[in-house]
């Protein structure tokens, strides 16, 4: 009996042995993981951009800020003109400085295309055409597309269209302020109207717009200006990303690694008061003046509303002619009126896009 217990009394105490084993392995564990995080903190002390965890980086934080990401990146723009922010499985670099987007857009262009996983989410929707393709089938596509856009029959017949698009718009807008109806701006909103109520109304607008074609547009350089101030602050392309090839250093010294990712961000850049002075954050199409009143245009590497280097967009002049032929029309003939508490912000998508819409409601203006 005596055996039995001293067996039974040295089994307990080797399990206890190995219990209080297992505690105090399992507490340096723990210990260790803790002064490797607190060691990957430290280390990341004067790091500007989100500091990042130990292999999920700084997803949380992008995570919770999804919603307003272009603010996001302004804020920490404000604190750097370049920073990094660590995801997972790629690192990507966000640059706001004109010198360093000047080296990814242009001068070291060859480096920075689309890349593959751009190329791959895209592919459904954009297939191999020009905004989805890079090397040898975007330069072949780039080169037949560039003599299409410079044809003066293709200028002469869009200004064509867009006065017949901006007419059918104004008569939509007539008879919605007739009945006081609201309207999405951006929706593809259509509402019944009867022609010959709006006769006399169409006549002046008609007339009017009989006056408007490629040159007295080119003459309208303040309304000029109100476009360009609208997409330097909300540009339709927000963020713009590109792929690194081989590792390379940016004009302000920044690595960056083959496998990652540049993005400049012309939300961001139209915000920096290094790039656009004390009152950048302000709407004033008056900054884009000289001192002789002309309209004075930026460098596309701060002005990047259209992108810039070898793969601007090739439809800007396009986009100004159908905007001014648009707005001058629009503009003449009624005010707007943003429906009072409607709420105007952007949801995260390729290119900025109202998440509630744009309600307004119209008078037409009897001058
Ligand atoms: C306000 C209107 C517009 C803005 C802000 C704009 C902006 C841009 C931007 C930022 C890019 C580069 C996107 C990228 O990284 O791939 C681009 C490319 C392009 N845009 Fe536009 N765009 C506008 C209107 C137009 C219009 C109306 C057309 C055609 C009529 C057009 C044709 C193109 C083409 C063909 C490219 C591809 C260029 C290339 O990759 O070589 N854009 N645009």
């Amino acid at each position: 009996m005596d055996r039995l217990n001293q067996l039974s009394s040295l089994f307990s105490s080797s399990s206890s042995n190995l219990h209080e084993y297992k505690i105090q392995i399992s507490t340096f564990l723990i210990g260790i993981l803790f002064a490797y995080i607190f060691l990957h903190r430290w280390n990341q002390r004067n790091i500007k951009g989100p500091k990042s965890w130990p292999i999920i980086g700084a997803i949380i934080e992008l995570q919770m800020n999804l919603h307003r990401m272009h603010d996001w990146l302004t804020d920490y723009f404000v604190e750097s003109k370049t920073f990094r922010v660590q995801l997972p499985n790629i690192t990507i670099t966000f640059i706001s400085e004109p010198a360093n987007v000047e080296h990814v857009l242009k001068t070291n262009f060859n480096n920075y295309p689309k890349g593959e996983a751009f190329h791959e989410l895209m592919e459904g929707f954009l297939g191999d055409g020009i905004f989805n393709s890079d090397g040898e089938m975007w330069r072949r596509q780039r080169k037949i597309a560039s003599l299409e856009f410079a044809s003066r029959n293709l200028r002469n017949f869009s200004t064509t269209v867009f006065r017949d698009y901006a007419l059918i718009l104004s008569g939509i807008l007539h008879q919605a302020s007739i009945c006081g109806k609201e309207i999405d701006m951006q929706a593809k909103e259509m509402i019944g109207y009867k022609p010959e109520d709006l006769e006399s109304f169409t006549a002046k607008v008609t007339q009017f717009a009989s006056l408007l074609n490629y040159d007295s547009l080119a003459k309208l350089s303040y309304l000029h200006a109100t476009i360009t101030e609208t997409l330097r602050l909300f540009s339709a392309v927000p963020q713009d990303p590109k792929g690194v090839l081989e590792d390379d250093v940016l004009p302000d010294g920044t690595k960056v690694r083959a496998g990652g990712v540049v993005a400049y961000v012309p939300y961001a850049m139209g915000r920096m008061v290094y790039n656009w002075g004390p009152d950048a954050t302000s709407f004033n199409p008056d900054r884009w003046f000289n001192k002789d009143g002309l309209f004075q245009s930026e460098s596309p590497f701060k002005f990047t509303a259209f992108q810039a280097g070898p793969r601007t967009c090739l439809g800007k002049d396009s986009a100004y002619l159908q905007m001014k032929m648009t707005l001058a029309i629009l503009c003449r003939f009624f005010n707007f009126h943003l429906i009072p508490n409607h709420p105007v912000n952007y949801k995260m998508m390729t290119t900025l896009t109202m998440e509630h819409g744009l309600k307004l409601t119209m008078t037409t203006r009897q001058s």
